[in-house]
């Protein structure tokens, strides 16, 4: 119980390390809650920075979900855990106890906790979400989707009640997140995916 409590504990802190925020600061570049959609997320640091710079945000971000899944794993923890883990990286991320509560949007480290949780999940979702980009060249659309389709990935490759009801409540507040995205995509006003030439 007290090992279950200091993991979860333990995902929140890491989940709450904005990479964005950092990179940019390492980097040199502005603040990406200050520029482009204003979102401290691998697709705005790609805007503003460039191919580099979003690449290590995204290894990043997928990081604080995957490695508290694989410490989780690694000390034997059942579903529940597991899932209060997954969870507890995922709020970290949106709700940062480190940036004002004020953090990114979720796709990257909610891939990185389903590919943590059962590898097989995290490659099914991460195709659907490159399928989906190739095609319409929309990150916001692309992590919508692919989100969307990941509790039936969970159901099929582990249908366990606190792993689908994880990738529920992850699904639903990344939908939440992504509604100034909605808006756009209804409008027909969404960024195609672009990357910042001069610093690749
Ligand atoms: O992962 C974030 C992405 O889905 C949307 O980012 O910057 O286009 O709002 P952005």
């Amino acid at each position: 119980m007290i090992t279950a409590t200091l993991l979860i504990i333990a995902a929140y802190l890491l989940g709450s390390v904005s990479s964005a925020i950092i990179v940019c600061r390492l980097m040199g570049l502005p603040d990406p809650r200050t520029q482009g959609s204003n979102n401290p997320g691998a697709t705005n640091v790609l805007r503003i920075g460039g191919k580099k710079a979003a690449a290590i945000t995204l290894v990043g971000d997928s990081f604080k979900g995957l490695i508290p899944m694989l410490v989780g794993h690694a000390l034997g923890a059942g579903p529940a855990v597991l899932a209060g883990i997954g969870l507890a990286a995922f709020i970290g991320h949106l709700y940062p106890v480190f940036f004002g509560f004020k953090g990114g949007k979720g796709v990257a480290t909610a891939l990185g906790v389903q590919f943590g949780l059962y590898w097989p999940i995290g490659l099914c979702v991460a195709a659907v979400w490159l399928f989906v980009a190739k095609v319409l060249k929309i990150s916001s659309l692309s992590g919508l989707i692919s989100m969307a389709l990941a509790p039936v990935f969970v159901w099929l490759f582990w249908d366990e009640k606190a792993l689908i009801g994880m990738q529920l409540i992850i699904t639903g507040l990344l939908i939440w997140r992504h509604r100034s995205n909605i808006r756009n995509l209804l409008d027909g006003t969404e960024d195609r995916i672009s990357a910042k030439a001069s610093s690749d």
